[in-house]
């Protein structure tokens, strides 16, 4: 299970001490890839100013070839096109699944957003069959919501 009150708590400190969205998004990933045995990969997406295009922006977990990746591609792209969070059980079972690692079971993938503003996701790989349980959702949406309360402050 991942836990986002601390982490929440953390961000909005880093917040409070003036950190800017970089720093808040690479502590978020590092402290989510350790949360968790089953997690074996998890990295933040940022959108291109284009707004076509996913861009890796940090990551901890085997690296991947899949540092751009197109809106409507993959479940990172399909996650932007539908304007909506990703929970994939099995991964086998989604026909445009961009695949890093073999290994690679369920994928969670959660839109960093500020109402219809979408900033990125936070993507979360695990080598387990449906890893993610409806809580772990709600868990890295919280976070991913503190993440976005940052990106729209930063917003020119
Ligand atoms: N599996 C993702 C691609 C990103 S990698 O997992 C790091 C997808 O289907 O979009």
């Amino acid at each position: 299970m991942v836990e986002s009150k601390e982490l929440v708590r953390e961000l909005q400190g880093m917040r409070d001490d003036g950190h800017l969205s970089d720093a808040l998004l690479r502590r978020a990933v590092r402290k989510i890839a350790s949360a968790d045995k089953r997690i074996s990969w998890v990295g933040v997406y940022l959108l291109n100013a284009e707004g076509n295009e996913l861009w890796l922006h940090n990551y901890v977990g085997s690296p991947t070839e899949h540092a751009k990746i197109a809106v409507g591609k993959g479940v990172c792209g399909t996650a932007v096109a539908e304007k909506a969070n990703q929970n994939i059980p099995d991964v086998r079972k989604v026909e445009n699944y961009l695949s890093c690692n073999p290994d690679v079971q369920s994928e969670l993938v959660v839109l960093i957003r500020a109402g219809e503003i979408i900033f990125g996701e936070v993507d979360l790989d695990s080598e387990e069959i449906k890893a993610f349980s409806a809580d772990d959702q709600k868990s890295v949406e919280a976070i991913a919501d503190k993440l976005a309360e940052q990106l729209m402050a930063e917003r020119r």
